[in-house]
Formats: structure tokens, sequence, C-alpha cells
């Protein structure tokens, strides 16, 4: 069970006015950023620590500028994953954040359901950053507000995941999301890619790009997570982008007004060609990294909010 406006663990579970109450806010969010001014009482005296167990550009830094602008103390731990015992160290660093009473916590971790354990141990308000190969809540936010100020709605659209959904929170937060707000999700991946609960969420699974693509309104490409890949699942680069990597032949098969996302890091040339990537017109991947910081901004918004305290 989540509580949202204490912590944001995961989007399964979350109701649609919640959704769209993080959206609306976040949009206002783009109107202040891009009119230059700054909210900075809104989270004064508070303190928010980033705490990233895994490799990080986007997320950490749009984190980190989003608790900035809204006025907060931004303090940002990495911590190498390799030679540490997990479940010692997460507690132990949970019992050490509480002593510096830090308010907003953003974690990210290899381990699905790191951040759940943390939310139990800490009082500070638990942002889930990424864990695992289960959610990445803000991810899916981010993009739905990229796709509705494109689309001017989420319902009745369809949107084509491409590429490794087996090992992608990015994905599950965005079936999670986009299945509640009413749109048709298709995962189009070779089997191996598929997640054997494809069904239980709801999706509509393709191996074919053509067939998967077919009709599509968004088309959202995913890196290959190797780092995630125990042993050979993809044939060699090469070949998985002839079959997979969004070119756009490929995207000839989506409507013609289809808009093409990737949540980064990119690996051109694998799973998305470099002409389709940089697109003016049919590419939003840079918009989604400035929706990232203002959907951040609202996240941050609401759980202090959620905290009740006097500062
Ligand atoms: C994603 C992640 O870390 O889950 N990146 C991101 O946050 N923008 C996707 C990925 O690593 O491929």
């Amino acid at each position: 069970m989540i509580a949202p406006h204490r912590h944001l663990l995961q989007i399964e579970g979350m109701h649609p006015p919640q959704i769209e109450t993080m959206l609306d806010l976040a949009e206002s969010y783009v109107l202040l950023n891009r009119s230059g001014k700054t909210q900075r009482d809104l989270l004064r005296g508070r303190t928010l620590i980033n705490l990233f167990f895994e490799d990080s550009t986007r997320t950490r830094t749009s984190f980190e500028l989003a608790g900035k602008r809204l006025g907060a103390d931004v303090i940002n731990m990495s911590v190498s994953t390799s030679s540490v015992n997990k479940g010692e160290t997460l507690l132990d660093t949970a019992a050490t954040l509480n002593a510096m009473m830090c308010d907003l916590l953003v974690v990210r971790h290899d381990q699905s359901g790191a951040p759940n354990l943390l939310a139990q141990k800490v009082d500070a308000a638990v942002i889930n950053a990424g864990d695992g190969t289960h959610e990445h809540p803000t991810q899916a936010l981010l993009d739905a507000l990229t796709i509705r100020r494109r689309k001017g709605k989420l319902e009745g659209l369809v949107v084509a995941i491409c590429g490794d959904i087996l090992h992608s929170r990015v994905a599950r937060s965005n079936i999670h999301l986009l299945s509640a707000m009413g749109s048709t999700v298709r995962v189009v991946a070779p089997p191996t890619l598929i997640p054997a609960d494809a069904a239980r969420l709801g999706v509509e699974v393709f191996h074919d790009m053509a067939k998967g693509l077919a009709g599509a309104d968004v088309v959202m490409a995913l890196r290959l997570q190797r780092e995630r890949m125990n042993g050979g699942m993809v044939p060699s680069a090469r070949e998985y982008f002839r079959f997979y990597g969004l070119d756009f032949e490929k995207l000839s098969h989506a409507r013609p007004d289809a808009m093409v996302m990737h949540p980064g890091p990119m690996n051109r040339g694998v799973e998305i060609d470099s002409a389709v990537a940089d697109d003016p017109v049919r590419s939003v991947i840079k918009e989604q990294v400035e929706m990232g910081v203002a959907v951040r901004m609202a996240v941050l918004d609401i759980l202090s909010r959620g905290q009740n305290r006097n500062v």
C-alpha cells in the first residue's frame, strides 16, 4: 500500500485524481520555471538528501535543481554499490539520516523495494528515484506531463513502449500510470525482454515493431539495461537495431503525428537512431528533461505539505 502524500514510492495503486493533481501542479511549475521566477520560500529551512546507490545524470540533477528552486538545503550523497552489504548499509544509513533530521529523502537503489524499506525506518518523506526493476514514479509522471502537453490528454491514446521492458522500472511505472489514466499500453520487444507478468500488467504484447507501432500516438524507446542482464538476452547490438531500433522506417507505421520519447540515457544506434532522437518535430526527449524538473518540484511541494512541520 502506498500513501502518496507521505511518501512517493510507486505509481501502482495511485488513483487518477492523485495523478492529475500532481500533473496540474507540475504544469504550474513549468510556467514558473519558464518565467524565470523562483519560489524559494516554500522549502526554506528544509533539508533534502539525494541518496543514490546507482548512477544517474538527469534524475539526480533535476531533484537537486528542484529542491534548490524551492529553497531547500540540498545534499548529494553518492554511495558505491560494489562492496557494501546492502541490508546493513541501508538500515545504518537510515539511522544516520534520521539523526541529521532530513525532511525529504530521494533514493535510488539497485534493489527493488529498498525505498519502501527506508520509508519504514526514517521520519523523512521518501521519494523513489528508481529501485531495481520495480518502479521509477517521477519518470512516469514527467512522461505523462510531456504527453499531456503535446496531445492534450492521456485518455484514449495508444502508447507503444519498445525495448528492454523486462528490466525497466520506467516501463513498469509508465504502464501503471498510463493504464490508470485510460491509455492503451503496448509493449514491443523480443520474447526474452518481456516480463513474465505482462498479462497481469494489462498490456498488449508485440514482438514485431511494425505491428506494435501501427497506429500508435506515442512511441517510447528504452535502453538495453545490460547491467541487469545475466548472459546474452539479445543478439549483437547491430542485429538488435535491425529488428528493434527505432528508425524512421519503423516509425512510419505509427500515426503521422506520433511523438517519440526516451527517458535517457540513450544508446544511439542500438535502441534508437540518431536521426529520430534528434528530430525537432517528432522527438520530445529534451522536453522530457525540462518536465522532469517541474514534476520533481511538484512532488517535493506536495510531500512537504504532508509533513505538517512548521519551519
Ligand atoms: C532510467 C533509469 O535509471 O531507470 N533513466 C532515468 O532515470 N532517466 C532508464 C535507464 O537507465 O535506462
